[in-house]
């Protein structure tokens, strides 16, 4: 296995450009099984979620073809209505082809998802809203088994805006019989990016009211070639990343629109933030002042932004709070960068956080995604060097962070786990 080794105390300065959105990929790939024929896909990110969707593609039959710049699925035919549980058990998100294996083939058996490092996750929404719509479903030997020969329309309230349970009911529908509701929906811009490719596919969704979609189901969909959005947690890293450096970042290939919080929240910090067309800058300043944050459903402060805010307040100039409404342990990571010598408390759902003058560079370990982009601007902060492990959790959802960071002047480096190579 690898790790990173970082020396803090560089400034970062100059350019960067976002990849493709993982969130939207992945709903927008399994939104191809409805496709009776081929889907290109452009700007899909080169990462390890995206590997593991197209791995489960392929067991159900279908065809995947990587090409230098687009990805062909081809879903013409399905040979199987069983995902595999290794792959369910390394991302829940691929949970969600339950709902399209159902469509095409009548039946699907998707094995539950367990918990995962940041909190219980249910899919208690997923499930009734199928049954909603018709589905017969059954739990057997940690497997939901469904059965429908063809879904119906149905009017669809979620206890909370589920992103997850939104797409994956929403895409659906797409194909059922008359009109589906689904109230107290998300709005997450990956789940508008999945809608512009369902309707480009010939579907007819939209949002008829705040919270509130109209999925009018249609017969078929067809072939298309869709652009995937930019992911806006990726720039919200290097955001951040630039603001804990006190350096000066160009962030291209992103419309600000997408981070208003996140946005919000560095200027409040003291930073410049100078948003443009499709790109944002950010210029550190000192001190840092601290903040409060509470993490909501968009346009709230978006809790995959939470871990990377809140390791920049670990050097504020005072005390922050940081509130986490989303999931019930997403503060798994502070007693990793406690050994960086933070100094934070959790009262229930709230970190509060008393700035220090430094942190100091150390081995660390990575348990999720967004842990993983805390630790990485702890020690790109830090005075020292830092080891970081557990960079398979990283590789989910960054596409080639170290090479980005990089050349952003950062210094750091990825070598294999046993290496004793230092930095200097
Ligand atoms: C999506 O997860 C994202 N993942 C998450 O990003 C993100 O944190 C989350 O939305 C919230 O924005 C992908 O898009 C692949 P939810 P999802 O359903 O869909 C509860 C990252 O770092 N809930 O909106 O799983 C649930 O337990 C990842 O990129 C139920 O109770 O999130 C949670 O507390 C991490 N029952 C809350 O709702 C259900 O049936 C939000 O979950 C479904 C959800």
């Amino acid at each position: 296995m690898d790790k990173l080794i970082i020396e803090g105390g560089r400034r970062l300065t100059g350019r960067v450009k976002v990849s493709g959105s993982k969130n939207a990929a992945l709903s927008i790939l399994v939104a191809t099984l409805l496709v009776k024929g081929k889907t290109k896909l452009y700007n899909l990110p080169r990462i390890g979620d995206v590997w593991t969707m197209l791995e489960m593609l392929n067991k159900l039959g279908v065809k995947v073809k990587l090409e230098e710049d687009f990805a062909e699925i081809d879903a013409n035919e399905i040979e199987s209505y069983e995902a595999p549980y290794e792959l369910v058990k390394k991302m829940r998100a691929s949970f969600n082809v339950l709902g399209s294996i159902l469509v095409r083939c009548g039946r699907a058996r998707v094995p539950l998802p367990g918990g995962c490092d940041i909190g219980t996750r249910p899919v208690d929404f997923h499930l009734k809203g199928l049954q909603a719509m018709g589905a017969e479903i059954r739990m057997e030997h940690g497997y939901i088994e469904a059965y429908a020969d063809k879904l119906r329309g149905a009017d669809i309230y979620l206890d909370f805006p589920s992103v997850g349970a939104t797409c994956h009911l929403a895409t659906a529908a797409s194909l059922a019989e008359g009109t589906t509701y689904i109230r107290n929906a998300a709005e997450e811009p990956e789940i508008h990016d999945l809608f512009n490719f369902l309707n480009q596919a010939g579907a007819d969704i939209k949002y008829i009211d705040s919270r509130v979609i109209e999925i009018k189901g249609v017969e078929k969909l067809r072939e298309t070639s869709y652009e995937i959005m930019p992911d806006r947690m990726e720039a919200g890293t290097f955001m951040i990343a630039a603001a804990a450096t006190e350096g000066d970042v160009l962030i291209e290939g992103i419309d600000p629109v997408y981070l208003k919080p996140v946005i919000e929240k560095l200027r409040e910090t003291g930073c410049e933030v100078l948003e443009m067309e499709n790109a944002v800058r950010v210029i550190g300043k000192r001190p840092i002042k601290p903040v409060n944050i509470v993490t909501l459903p968009h346009p709230g402060f978006p809790t995959d932004m939470q871990q990377p805010f809140t390791a920049l307040l670990m050097i504020a100039d005072g005390t922050s709070m940081v509130t986490e409404t989303i999931y019930d342990s997403r503060f798994k990571y502070l007693s990793e960068l406690a050994r960086m010598g933070a100094d934070v408390k959790v009262e229930g759902r709230t970190a509060v956080i008393k700035g220090v003058k430094e942190l100091t560079g150390a081995p660390v370990v990575i348990s999720d995604l967004r842990a993983g982009a805390a630790l990485v601007i702890a020690a790109l902060m830090a005075r020292g060097v830092s080891e970081i492990t557990g960079l398979e959790n990283l590789d989910r959802g960054y596409e080639n962070l170290e090479g980005k960071l990089a050349s952003l002047g950062a210094s750091i480096k990825r070598v294999a786990e046993e290496s004793r190579e230092c930095l200097v």
